[in-house]
């Protein structure tokens, strides 16, 4: 019977986010960021946090194309793969710590970052310098930086109980879930 049909569920494609810490520390409050707004993404987002940033080769030009290294391109693959990807990290002497620098070098002759949907959130209020130039590096990189809606949630200087004592807070829980969300929303508005 025409018009008695009940309504068709509207499946929206799961998106695949990367999120990559910018610190290799055990206790480090930028990967803890992370892994809460891994928890606590939309059920549309599914977001996994890059853990190989410590096993990557320094990069180096005459090691790309079939002499890629095996973490290199796992990094690549990645990217290449993710709808989106998220970084958050610490700022080292006024700028972006080698280690991410470096896995960011390992993209830039690629097609893996043109035009990739990014953001980034932040686990220091007061990391003023590594905002500016990681932005200005992947802006260069041409990644399609998201800057409106960042997320900033102090853990400077916190302990790893207190840390999670902060992000299990309900009122920042719905922070990252909305940041996720209009990340979410960036994505598939491109
Ligand atoms: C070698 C080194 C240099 C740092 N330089 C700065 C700096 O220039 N500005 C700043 O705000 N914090 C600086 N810090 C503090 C870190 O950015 C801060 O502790 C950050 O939250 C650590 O992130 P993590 O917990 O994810 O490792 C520095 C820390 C280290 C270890």
């Amino acid at each position: 019977m025409i018009g008695n049909e009940s309504p068709k569920p509207v499946s929206i494609p799961l998106l695949n986010i990367l999120a990559i810490s910018g610190s290799l520390r055990a206790a480090s409050t930028n990967s803890a960021l992370l892994a809460a707004l891994a928890q606590n993404a939309p059920p549309d987002c599914h977001v996994s946090v890059y853990d190989g940033l410590g096993r990557l080769p320094i990069f180096n030009p005459d090691e790309e194309g079939e002499r890629t290294p095996l973490q290199a391109a796992v990094l690549i693959d990645a990217v290449t793969a993710a709808d989106g990807v998220i970084v958050s990290c610490p700022e080292y002497a006024h700028g972006v710590p080698g280690g991410l620098k470096n896995a960011l070098d390992w993209l830039v002759s690629r097609d893996a970052a043109v035009g990739k949907p990014a953001t980034l959130v932040h686990a220091s209020p007061r990391s003023l310098f590594a905002r500016a130039a990681l932005a200005e590096v992947m802006r260069t990189m041409s990644f399609a930086l998201h800057e409106e809606a960042a997320l900033e949630i102090a853990l400077l200087g916190k302990r790893p109980p207190e840390v999670e004592d902060i992000l299990s807070q309900p009122e920042n829980r719905l922070t990252m879930r909305r940041a996720v969300s209009a990340f979410a929303g960036f994505i598939r508005s491109r």
